[in-house]
């Protein structure tokens, strides 16, 4: 990772630090106070006591690593915790901060962390989902709720977001994360900071429904050979900058407050003790000025790299900027000794615990450590205005895949069987990561089909279970130690006999599949992700009896859908949707909610084309039918079953008049976009572009910008983007950002198979102060 091209480096370092937008948003007589809070206070400090700083334990139940934490009570008091996580309830919470404060010497406030990731105590859709909406204001308050209902429960420190670029939908994280592509990727990641922390991090302290937040898992994380969790990253320093970087640096300039280096290594050196990343790319390129955490045990699983035991592992990661350790306590265990043997060791220590004390004082944990504490604030958990925010969420996650003959939406009138686990089961509704959501407020379809509001009427719909979720035993016992919710096989054929039955007796067929919420997340990688085969045998029985199959899908991934596909009239991609699920489908299903939502993630014809993602490179030998010798497969195309950017709404939109012109250090792109149906809908207006005359070859093509648009039937409408020079500009091979004027073919449309194309020749000149975003 080391540059070589020494001006451009100085030159990008100087601008980097002096102008990043991270160093922008801290105000420097804010920072002077509290650099000198900090100081003083330090200068107060025992060594014991600073490195006391640097230890994160666990105090609950959701472990993520075979390490536990233990006697974190009595460490707290030994002043040997600089904070927790997995505990939250204001009793609690003020449990463990008063030992910190009154039983400690100095009485310094501990952080408060958790993975609140899609929501606290309201579950929104699964991060994949939420990226899905493309709404970039909706995924802000989606954090924005988190915060206020995390803040609520005690908690001042969320490890979210998580921004790993990801083109392996193998990689069970995947549904953690907002997709394969980076410009998409890097509004998400910043959207989310803001809602967390507010837009300006001076202002933390004087907002106690805000909290700070950690963009992860720094770096590369979703590069995973194999798509096995953990697995190896190895990738060109090209690939790093342009495709897997730009989302954590995105979160760096919208301010967040911590980074946490993630578990695997990158072409050689793990994260965790990786100085090139941490001091290098973090810290001097990007002028990061926060804390940075480990993962679970990370510093410890050094070891299993192979970089040495014990001390040494201490050494590398506190060497590298490391600055607390998550549960595997050897800073607590080594540090002293290091310092004994090498007084050098002070400043590492004395780095870390800055940066973890600056993070207390923007947090204002030094004046109120209980930041507004209340049992009374417990009120806004699962209000009705965060339930309405959620199911806005969920409604919009939705992607129509299909809808052949218009069998979506359904008519009140129509007799509908409503077969499949997911009618009404409640457990995955809320996927695998939902921290402090409960799963039995989350409401099913069948519970929306019959609530009291229902427009829906009792006569019309009929219920069969139809299929187990899932009968392979062996994967029940792998995931059941874990998550305890899979019920043992019933009797399949008697479960099919009364689906067949009730489905007989309707006009269509709705059938609620896919994944458990345990199929997808952490260490959930899948080598198959087809649908379980007992589920396709039930969905081709019912298509014998000649009745349209409208499929609604709840999973945390991609799935290969090529099996199912023939025998459904309809297919609704609806992820995990969070609390308010059922509501959301219901309404969807039958017209109250016009589907509006993307793929942000490639889904294949088959495994054998993973990494399939739209923006590949471009080949010598493209793809052609009539040449032996070009880029494919014998035995499948090269084009995805759905591409990026792809889903269908009950409206029909048509693009026009694509124009593109140069406007100072920006392209201004125009098109026109028509309703040309008899319903209102909205549409997701995306424009690419691709790089006809590059030193390096380009993606094919890239998203430079998309706005969603509400058109009402008949409407049209002209949407129009800036494309700035930072967007088409690139970083070469060996890191350093370039513009290169010359020709750009630039095209729109509802997917990333767009429709219309213009060229443009962009002449602008190289700017060195302007920093890129991109
Ligand atoms: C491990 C996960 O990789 C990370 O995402 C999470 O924040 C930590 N565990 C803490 O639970």
């Amino acid at each position: 990772m080391k540059k070589t091209h020494i001006l451009g480096s100085i030159l990008f370092a100087f601008f980097a630090i002096g102008n990043s937008a991270q160093a922008q948003i801290y105000n420097p007589f804010a920072e002077a106070k509290a650099n000198a809070f900090v100081d003083s206070l330090m200068s107060k400090m025992t060594l014991d006591e600073k490195i006391g700083q640097l230890n994160l334990p666990s105090v609950g139940f959701d472990v993520t690593g075979p390490v536990l934490s233990k006697d974190v009570e009595a460490k707290i008091a030994r002043g040997e915790v600089g904070g927790v996580f997995n505990t939250f309830t204001p009793i609690a919470v003020r449990k463990l901060q008063e030992r910190a404060i009154k039983e400690t010497r100095l009485g310094i406030p501990l952080l408060l962390g958790y993975d609140v990731i899609h929501g606290h105590r309201t579950i929104f859709p699964i991060p994949l989902g939420l990226s899905a909406t493309w709404n970039l204001g909706l995924i802000e308050q989606s954090a924005s709720v988190a915060a206020k209902e995390a803040t609520a429960d005690g908690l001042n420190w969320t490890f979210s977001p998580m921004v790993d670029i990801a083109r392996d939908p193998r990689w069970g994280r995947v549904s953690e994360g907002a997709g394969e592509d980076p410009y998409l990727g890097s509004r998400i990641s910043e959207a989310m900071v803001w809602g967390y922390q507010g837009k300006n991090i001076e202002n933390l302290s004087k907002q106690n429904d805000k909290l700070m937040a950690c963009v992860k898992h720094f770096a590369l994380y979703g590069g995973a050979e194999a798509g096995r969790d953990y697995n190896t990253v190895d990738m060109s320093l090209y690939k790093m900058y342009n495709d897997y970087l730009p989302p954590y640096k995105a979160a760096i300039n919208a301010g967040v407050a911590t980074v946490m280096t993630s578990f695997n290594d990158i072409n050689g050196m793990p994260a965790t003790c990786n100085e090139d990343l941490i001091q290098g790319i973090l810290r001097k390129e990007w002028g990061f000025k926060g804390m940075v955490v480990t993962d679970y045990t990370a510093i410890n699983e050094l070891e299993n790299h192979g970089m040495g035991i014990g001390k040494t592992v201490a050494a590398r990661s506190i060497k590298a900027g490391a600055e607390m350790d998550m549960v595997g306590e050897l800073y607590l265990l080594h540090l002293e000794y290091l310092f004994a043997e090498n007084p050098e060791y002070l400043k590492y220590i004395d780095r870390a615990c800055k940066n973890i004390l600056l993070s207390k004082y923007r947090l204002g944990l030094f004046s109120d450590p209980y930041r507004g504490l209340d049992e009374k604030n417990q009120s806004v958990m699962l209000s009705v205005e965060h339930l309405q925010s959620a199911q806005k969420a969920a409604e919009e996650s939705f992607v129509l895949l299909k809808n052949e003959n218009q069998v979506l939406p359904l008519k009140p009138t129509s007799k509908v069987a409503f077969i499949g686990p997911h009618i009404k089961r409640k457990r995955d509704l809320i996927g695998s990561w939902s921290g402090a959501g409960d799963w039995k407020k989350s409401v099913s379809i069948w519970d929306a089909l019959t609530s009291t509001g229902s427009t829906v009427k009792a006569e019309n719909i009929k219920y069969a279970e139809g299929c187990n979720l899932l009968e392979d035993l062996e994967l029940i016992a792998k995931l059941n130690p874990h998550d305890g919710q899979i019920e043992s096989p019933k009797d399949s054929k008697k479960l099919l006999k009364e689906a067949m039955a009730v489905a007989k007796k309707s006009e269509v067929i709705v059938v609620a599949v896919g994944e458990t919420f345990g199929m997808s997340g952490e260490a959930a990688s899948r080598s198959n992700i087809h649908l379980p085969v007992h589920q396709v045998e039930m969905i081709k029985s019912l298509h014998t009896l000649g009745k349209p199959i409208v499929l609604v899908l709840m999973n945390g991934r991609p799935l290969v859908l090529t099996d199912v596909l023939p025998y459904c009239s309809a297919i609704l991609e609806c992820w995990f949707p969070g609390t308010q699920a059922g509501p959301a489908i219901v309404n969807t299903l039958y017209g109250k909610n016009n589907p509006s939502g993307k793929i942000t993630m490639t889904f294949p014809q088959n495994e054998g084309q993973i990494p399939i993602y739209y923006n590949s490179r471009t080949t010598g030998r493209p793809f052609d039918n009539n040449q032996k010798y070009t880029s494919k497969y014998l035995d499948v195309s090269n084009e995805p079953l759905f591409p990026f950017g792809f889903g269908l709404s009950y409206s029909n939109f048509e693009y026009s008049n694509l124009t593109a012109e140069t406007k100072g250090t920006s392209v201004v792109l125009t098109a026109e976009i028509k309703n040309i149906s008899q319903i209102d809908g909205q549409e997701v207006v995306q424009f690419y572009a691709s790089d006809l005359e590059a030193t390096y070859t380009r993606p094919k093509k890239q998203l430079v910008g998309f706005e969603k648009v509400t058109l009402k039937a008949g409407e049209s409408k002209k949407v129009t983007v800036n494309v700035e020079q930072s967007q088409l500009g690139y970083y070469d091979q060996k890191g350093e950002w370039f513009f290169e004027p010359g020709i750009f073919r630039f095209s729109v449309g509802g997917s990333s198979q767009t429709t219309l194309n213009k060229e443009l020749k962009v002449l602008m000149t190289f700017k060195p102060h302007v920093t890129p975003e991109f």
